[in-house]
């Protein structure tokens, strides 16, 4: 019987455009996804742009549109980079939609209904004094003030944690606070607030996170519930703020009016809304309730009906306290499982826009990256634990070069135009495609499991011992001996069968690949028992490109088109294009010098960090230069007739001296000479390497 099953991932704030950050959960989702389709079962994938809250009221203020039309470019945005990187929802919505405004009307009147057991009610009202700032009109979330952080002191904290030292707090607790909207000293107000009371849940929530499915499987990792124990669940749950006064763009409390829900009440909500719409929609068939039952429906017993939330980890107590308490009171069926996952961080470090490795999807695509080389990357990565994943610029490159293109395609790009048709019958392969295909249930497994790097550790596994045997065999040097045509055509039938077999199993990953190998051999490579028989007797179809390497110089131009502050490098337009050899003329060849005498000199890449002018010099720039890491040197360049506006020079990379004498002016030391080409005046040319060079690289 197949298994129906509703996944969802996070819904992405409206207000801010995808980046690879938010890749990792989505590539992880939409691999889930159709891995279980390829196994056969019943999947919608739901997925909604999450609108409300401050934020989208105050940019809607700043840009004076309306925040419907804001939320229709976002959306569209959105989909649109999803798309193009391979993440298929069967419907994406939005909060702000009709449905949801039902639904969390319907959830509200279940939570304002329900009794705790001594019979008191579960939401709560009262006053509650916050930071409003009177120059913006409003009340301020905690993500508008920042301060200094009342624990360790550390400067420019946000209102509800501080990252230096991790403490949580209220932001009526920050020292010297600010308003982030309009740099006002926000001052206290008194409004009334909703609350719903969790600590009546924690019974419930303690024995939920500890629980485990149908088949074994726990709904949460565990160590995600140990920290839910250890943290929250061991002390008395403090009650849940739920409502905001106006203003607010949001939903207003049908029963207390002026008062509205707080965007995480119905961002969740959000999730059974966009599937209802789906339904409406016809992208997903049969009704919300068959998928989501509720107490009493047919499927809210049945184990075959599950609910599966991805998220990352700093969203997971919305998920794992909140959001199963909701469920509960209305009479919901709760998630069978969240799969958390850890950040993004980008060679090393948390994602930094001055240093350009806060990369958005749209950058990625516009550098002509292949987006699965991304997917193949991030599945490489991910396995079942919240651990943080990184994206090592280099290794990205070298990572799908080696695996995808060079033992994978390789496969088929060294066999597919030896042979027009594969021999009917299956050639001696030494057991390899039978070990494969016995694979299959621990691949499967791993995928399951979302233990993805564990998955393609043993499909490379598998494609290294392919690649062994088309190098024994040498199809390339059969092809030149026609009386060995027999043995060709039967190692190309077996390395193409190896081929698709990868592919087969490689789908939820690489898609497209998959769909090429099916193409290529006139063969199904769509469901995962594909995998175990070989294709046989069929005409293979003209040959087509399948994966390209991944240049990395793409990679180093999709770092420099995200950096936020460097400025596009200035290219003075040559006073004359033509090339009549009177450069050559005004300064012939100097005279002929030996291979060591030039080795002597140490020409380097650098990058100018800084540049001003020197006061009363009125030829020099003043440059500061990095051969990267902490080497930093000053160099004075006579330069100023040519580059007017040095500001323009900051990011760029030019070609130094570094070895040569440091050489002292009137105005400091010079710790190196910039190179340039010209007569001077305003021809003066630096010289810049192709992109792609780094920083300390020297010029040989
Ligand atoms: N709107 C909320 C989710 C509401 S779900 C009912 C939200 N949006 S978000 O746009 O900030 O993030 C969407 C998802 O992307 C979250 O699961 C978040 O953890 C994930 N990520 C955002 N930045 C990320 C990284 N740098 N790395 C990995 N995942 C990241 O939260
Ligand atoms: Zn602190």
């Amino acid at each position: 019987m197949p298994r129906q099953i509703l996944v969802t991932a996070a819904l992405p704030y409206v207000n801010g455009h995808i980046h690879l950050g938010h890749l990792v959960e989505y590539i992880q989702a939409d691999i889930w996804v159709r891995f279980q389709r390829m196994r056969g079962n019943h999947v919608a994938f739901i997925c909604a742009d999450d609108t409300h809250g401050t934020a989208t009221m105050i940019r809607a203020r700043q840009e004076g549109r309306s925040e419907q039309q804001i939320m229709a470019e976002m959306s569209e945005a959105h989909q649109q980079d999803f798309a193009e990187f391979g993440v298929q929802f069967s419907y994406y919505g939005s909060t702000d939609s009709a449905s949801n405004k039902a639904l969390v009307g319907e959830i509200w009147s279940a939570l304002r209904a329900a009794k705790d057991a001594a019979g008191a009610a579960i939401v709560a009202e009262r006053d509650v004094t916050q930071l409003y700032d009177p120059k913006a009109g409003s009340f301020l979330a905690d993500r508008f003030v920042k301060g200094t952080c009342p624990k360790c002191k550390s400067p420019d904290q946000y209102g509800d944690s501080c990252d230096k030292c991790a403490s949580t707090f209220s932001p009526t607790d920050l020292i010297d606070p600010v308003s982030t909207l309009s740099g006002a000293k926000p001052e206290l107000r008194s409004a009334k607030h909703y609350f719903v009371r969790l600590e009546p849940f924690r019974a419930f929530l303690k024995e939920w996170t500890r629980s485990n499915g149908a088949d074994g499987t726990a709904t949460l990792q565990p160590e995600i519930a140990n920290w839910l124990h250890g943290t929250f669940l061991s002390d008395e749950l403090r009650d849940w703020d739920v409502s905001r006064p106006a203003p607010y763009f949001g939903f207003e409390i049908p029963d207390a009016p002026g008062n509205y829900f707080y965007v995480w009440v119905d961002a969740p909500v959000g999730y059974l809304a966009s599937l209802t719409d789906a339904c409406t929609a016809g992208k997903v068939a049969g009704t919300p309730r068959q998928w989501w039952p509720k107490t009493g429906d047919a499927g809210y017993a049945d184990q075959a009906v599950e609910v599966h939330h991805f998220i990352g980890k700093d969203i997971t107590y919305f998920h794992t306290l909140f959001w199963p308490a909701m469920l509960k009171a209305a009479g919901y069926k709760l998630p069978t499982q969240v799969h958390i996952h850890g950040f993004l961080t980008v060679d090393g470090e948390k994602m930094s826009k001055s240093k350009g490795t806060f990369i958005r999807a749209r950058t990625y695509l516009d550098a002509a990256l292949d987006p699965a080389y991304l997917r193949y990357y991030f599945a490489s990565k991910l396995n079942s634990k919240v651990e943080d994943i990184d994206l090592n610029l280099t290794e990205f490159a070298d990572k799908v070069n080696s695996d995808v293109v060079g033992k994978v395609v390789n496969l088929a790009s060294r066999t597919a135009k030896f042979v027009p048709t594969l021999t009917t019958t299956y050639p001696e392969d030494g057991g390899l495609f039978a070990t494969a295909a016995k694979e299959s249930d621990a691949i499967a497994e791993a995928f399951a499991s979302c233990d993805y790097n564990g998955a393609l550790r043993r499909i490379m596994a598998l494609a290294d011992r392919a690649n062994e045997f088309v190098e024994a065999r040498a199809p390339w040097a059969l092809k030149k001996d026609p009386a060995k045509a027999a043995e060709l055509a039967a190692t190309c039938t077996v390395s193409l069968n190896l081929f698709r077999q990868l592919c087969i199993y490689l789908a939820p990953v690489l898609p497209g690949l998959a769909q090429k190998a099916g193409e290529l051999l006139n063969a199904s490579c769509s469901s995962w028992n594909d995998a175990a028989k070989p294709v046989l007797g069929i005409t293979l179809a003209p040959f087509q490109h399948l994966v390209a390497r991944l240049d990395p110089v793409k990679v180093q131009a999709m770092v420099d088109a995200s950096k936020v502050e460097s400025p596009a490098p200035a290219t003075p337009t040559p006073a004359a294009v033509v090339d009549d050899g009177a450069a050559l003329s005004a300064e012939p060849l100097a005279g002929t010098i030996a291979f060591e005498d030039f080795a002597k000199v140490d020409l380097r890449v650098a990058r100018i960090i800084s540049a001003e002018e020197v006061p009363k010099a009125k030829k020099i720039l003043k440059l500061t230069v990095t051969l990267g890491s902490d080497d930093r040197r000053t160099v004075f360049a006579g330069i100023k007739s040519a580059y007017g506006d040095p500001t323009k020079l900051v990011g760029r990379l030019i070609v130094i001296v570094a070895n040569l004498a440091a050489k002292p002016m009137s105005f400091g030391t010079s710790e190196g000479m910039a190179i340039a080409a010209g007569p001077g005046g305003s021809e003066i040319f630096l010289l810049s390497p192709d992109s792609g060079a780094k920083p300390g690289q020297r010029i040989h």
